[in-house]
């Protein structure tokens, strides 16, 4: 029992911060950096945190976890990750993944599809250069999504590896980044009595088009 799940029900939230009309930028991307700045500037948790969706092509099964966006790049929206993971299985199967921007402090969600592939080698050498030690190290403890039969089992990994790389440590050949080319954005604004503005962009034959959706 949960006094806050029981009293969900009566939860009725009213949204009028703001309010979204279709001139409100030339087109998706800088739709995007305005709402990001905007993020950035109103201190919201998190600003470049997003779920990413990615699919098991053999099981159809959907999945969601939050990674960072570390740079915005050739209309490209670029993640870091291991190439191992779970979710890696699934774009290299696939690379049809959804990505879902969600501010709530301003009444805000902007959701992407687009196709990821992996980035330049060079690329990610640059930005692993750039992490702190402890995330170089931590990048080449972890076999992420696989079993791990203790916490004192990665610990012990961690600190063999600070006894291998006592220098620079290089970036491990299962770790990069992913590029993601988006051909849909969709900009949601919380508007009062459910009746939200949607904007859509969609990129047909080359040229992104737009147009607003019902609530
Ligand atoms: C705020 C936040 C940021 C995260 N950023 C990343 C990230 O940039 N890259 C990453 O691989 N995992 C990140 N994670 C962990 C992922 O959510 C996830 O647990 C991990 O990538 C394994 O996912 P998978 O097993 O589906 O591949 C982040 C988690 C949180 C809560």
């Amino acid at each position: 029992m949960s006094e806050h799940l029981d009293r969900l029900r009566d939860d009725h939230k009213d949204f009028a911060l703001n309010a979204l009309n279709e001139a409100f930028a030339k087109n998706p991307f800088e739709a995007f950096q305005n709402w990001f700045d905007k993020a950035c500037s109103s201190q919201q948790p998190e600003p470049n945190a997003f779920a990413l969706s990615t699919t098991n092509k053999e099981t159809q099964q959907p999945s969601s976890r939050i990674v960072y966006l570390k740079e915005l790049k050739n209309k490209s929206f670029v993640f870091y990750t291991n190439y191992e993971s779970d979710k890696a299985k699934d774009i290299e199967k696939s690379g049809n993944v959804s990505l879902l921007f969600f501010w709530p402090g301003l009444q805000r969600q902007i959701r992407i599809h687009g196709v990821a592939s992996k980035i330049a080698l060079y690329e990610s050498d640059a930005y692993f250069k750039s992490r702190p030690r402890s995330s170089q190290i931590g990048a080449w403890a972890s076999d992420q999504s696989r079993i791990l039969g203790s916490r004192e089992e990665l610990e012990d990994k961690l600190s063999a590896l600070n006894a291998r790389f006592p220098e620079q440590v290089e970036r491990p050949p299962f770790w990069g980044g992913y590029g993601i080319a988006p051909h849909q954005f969709e900009f949601w604004q919380g508007r009062p009595s459910r009746l939200h503005d949607r904007i859509v962009f969609e990129k047909v034959k080359n040229v992104w088009k737009s147009y607003r959706i019902n609530p």
